[in-house]
């Protein structure tokens, strides 16, 4: 079986180029629903029927023992009631017929778990993740939970800001009109004094090195590529039933939804060389 790695679009390139160098022994299948991207800006509703497509696919077609929601706006907006009702539902049937269970993870609580470790915590993500409060939300709970088990009182302030023109310039490759934006949603972080910037979409590492000249070297970045796969590896150590699934041939294949003529020249800008992004309908 594979493990699933899902985007709305190819921005979770990074992070599944992060994992499998991390764990180059498994079998990759890499979703990315170009045809819909961005999700950001949209509903609540329409970010897990999609979602919940894609997960049906990397179930069924390519029989993915687990899936990672790499991205955010999905992880923020979808990945609790797929937990819940999508995912629920799909094991009670698989466990009649006598088969495994299926594992769906997200990328926004490890990142909400390292960001927890700071005093002062800047967000900046899509519209439908900041709109969510899911980060503030996440981070509050994990602080109770450390108070409540270490004693004392751990608290943090929360600061967010929406980028939501940024996905759309970078998927572009629009370099310089970028970072005109980039400088311009960092600017109300500036007199915050903040500990650290999450880095919560999964385009914005690609301007990692920016966005760190921009806050200096006091803010430490917080950055999901670097972040899941440690997380991921612990996961299947944990969760020993779920790894001795996986199969070990070192294959990845990336799917997508639509091949527009960028989508080649960003996947294999992204994933290497040799990537031939294969054309899938949900
Ligand atoms: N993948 C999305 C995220 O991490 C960014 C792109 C989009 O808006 O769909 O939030």
């Amino acid at each position: 079986m594979k493990i699933g790695i899902f985007d709305s679009g190819l921005g979770g390139l990074l992070i599944a180029k992060a994992i499998r160098k991390a764990m180059p022994q498994y079998d990759y299948i890499y979703l990315g629903d170009t045809k819909r991207v961005p999700y950001g800006n949209r509903s609540h509703e329409a970010v897990y029927e999609f979602t919940k497509e894609a997960m049906n696919y990397l179930f069924k077609k390519e029989n993915c023992a687990i899936v990672i929601i790499a991205c955010n706006t999905s992880s923020a907006r979808a990945l609790r009631r797929i937990q819940q009702e999508y995912l629920v539902d799909y094991n009670a049937t698989r466990k009649l017929m006598g088969e495994s269970e299926r594992k769906i993870l997200g990328v926004l609580i490890p990142a909400a778990e390292e960001a927890a470790k700071y005093e002062k915590v800047g967000i900046l993500g899509t519209s439908g993740t900041i709109n969510s409060n899911a980060f503030p939300l996440e981070i509050k709970k994990i602080l109770a939970r450390q108070s409540f088990s270490v004693g004392g009182k751990r608290k943090a302030k929360v600061f967010q800001n929406a980028a939501p023109m940024l996905v759309p310039l970078i998927e572009e490759g629009e370099k310089v009109l970028a970072l005109q934006f980039i400088k311009k949603y960092l600017k109300p972080f500036e007199n915050k004094k903040l500990d650290a910037l999450v880095l919560g979409c999964t385009h914005y590492p690609f301007y990692k090195n920016e966005i760190k000249k921009i806050l200096g070297p006091k803010v430490k970045l917080i950055s999901q590529d670097e972040i899941i796969p440690k997380k991921l590896k612990e996961y299947f150590a944990r969760h020993h039933e779920i790894e001795k699934r996986l199969a070990k041939n070192k294959k990845a294949r990336i799917l997508v939804t639509d091949i527009t003529p960028n989508i080649k020249k960003l996947s294999q800008k992204w994933f290497g060389k040799n990537t031939k992004p294969e054309l899938i309908h949900l």
